[in-house]
């Protein structure tokens, strides 16, 4: 075995792969259980892989036959109402992962200097997310894929001078159609997901070239053993690899339950109107998109006016990606920040609930306004955190990790 390894490393750098990425490659001990979703995203990301190419062996990519090739594979293909299932809930708990994920970045600072990369190809990878789940959710042509496509589509019309042509060019026809089906199908099963399998990639190397940051912030590289190891620090495999089992198996309980017994989860993650074949001529009575986009789309409808609501909507997610250069405190993790910090990522993340929630409900006065409201605050939070960052009084960060 030694000898084939020596032969393989004199030829490819699989032993040094092995070592830098997992077995030297050192953690922080202290990891908790946010740290679960970066590998639980990966596991998500992999099941979507899987059970999307079996699924293409038995979906057809045309207006004609898509419905009906969705229905095939759920009464007649052999485990195919499982795969299918396993994919349609593995975009909803992508999302969940994803969230938590993100929300763990802003809890400890983690996007701070020097991993603002980690931070931005994350961005990236979200942006990636958000596009493959929105070509997919076209796919089993149902009313709302038909529908929903419409209505984020027609918002690039509003776009001056060339929104009409765009939107064309988007559909390849003058309304969504088998074109655009035929695209989205290419673009969902082999363009993003090359993207996004790439963008995981340089996700990870950007994380592994500076090392995780951990739920204390503090830098574990400045406290070393005789032979350089983190003091602070323990190896990603074995000791990692086996906790992550224990998430996986926890994620896993849930995640089938949700398969096997919940699939539609009281139509949040499998629309009613979508067990109806799309159709041009019959438009839904009311129109929302899948649970994880209706933030964004709360805040396109907070505004008016349909470009400003358009700009707000790209504004929103826009400013994520400048977070690293906001947030000006002396310390990462929310352990040691001060009260203004920690009440405004409160207030962030209950107008980001509380705009999901009003994006799938029909519009009202009185719900307008609420979400101009949370629409306010969730760009508060970014754009006054120069200044509380700045000036409130932060709690001295230990030099070791605590507990
Ligand atoms: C397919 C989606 C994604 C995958 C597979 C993924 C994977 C990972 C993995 C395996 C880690 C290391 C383990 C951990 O710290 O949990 C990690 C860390 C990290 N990820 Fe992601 N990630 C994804 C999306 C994102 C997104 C959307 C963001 C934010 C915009 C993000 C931001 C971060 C940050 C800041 C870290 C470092 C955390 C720390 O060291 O405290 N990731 N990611």
């Amino acid at each position: 075995m030694s000898k084939f390894m020596d032969w393989i490393d004199a030829r490819f750098p699989a032993t040094s792969m092995w070592e830098d990425h997992l077995s030297k490659y050192y953690a922080p001990k202290n990891f908790n259980f946010f740290y679960f979703f970066g590998s639980l995203a990966l596991l998500v990301l992999v099941n979507q892989i899987v059970t999307g190419v079996w699924l293409t062996m038995s979906y057809t990519p045309s207006a004609e036959e898509a419905f009906a090739s969705v229905e095939y594979i759920m009464r007649d293909v052999e485990y195919g109402s499982i795969l299918r299932l396993l994919h349609s809930t593995g975009a909803s708990a992508f999302f969940i992962v994803v969230y938590l994920h993100m929300f763990r970045g802003l809890l400890y600072g983690s996007y701070q200097k020097p991993r603002e990369l980690v931070w931005i190809f994350g961005m990236l990878i979200y942006l990636a997310l958000m596009a493959e789940a929105f070509m997919g959710y076209l796919l089993p042509w149902g009313q709302m894929s038909y529908w929903g496509a419409q209505v984020i589509i027609s918002l690039f019309g509003a776009i001056p001078v060339i929104g009409n042509d765009l939107t064309q060019w988007i559909r390849g026809d003058y309304l969504i159609s088998g074109i655009t089906l035929n695209r989205f199908f290419a673009l969902h099963v082999v363009a993003l997901p090359i993207v996004i399998l790439g963008l995981v990639v340089l996700h990870v190397l950007a994380l592994h070239e500076v090392g995780s940051n951990n739920p204390d912030g503090v830098d574990i590289k400045k406290h070393k053993d005789e032979n350089g190891k983190p003091l602070d620090g323990i190896a990603f495999h074995p000791y990692y690899t086996v906790k992550d089992i224990v998430g996986v198996v926890v994620f896993l309980f849930i995640f089938c339950s949700v398969v096997f017994f919940f699939p539609e989860m009281g139509g949040y993650f499998l629309e009613k109107p979508n067990f109806e074949q799309a159709n041009a001529f019959k438009t839904p009575e009311h129109i929302a998109p899948v649970w994880y986009f209706t933030p964004f789309y709360a805040i396109l409808r907070a505004i008016p006016d349909k470009l400003m609501g358009v700009m707000a909507m790209g504004a929103a997610i826009a400013v994520l990606f400048v977070l690293p250069w906001l947030d000006r405190s002396p310390v990462k993790s929310m352990r040691y920040k001060g009260w203004l910090s920690r009440i405004w990522l409160l207030v962030f993340c209950v107008a980001f609930v509380i705009l999901g929630i009003l994006g799938v409900l029909p519009p009202s006065p009185g719900r307008a306004l609420l979400s101009q409201v949370c629409t306010f605050l969730y760009f508060a939070y970014f754009i006054l955190m120069p200044f509380y960052t700045r000036i409130e009084k932060t709690k001295p960060v230990p030099e070791r990790v605590t507990g």
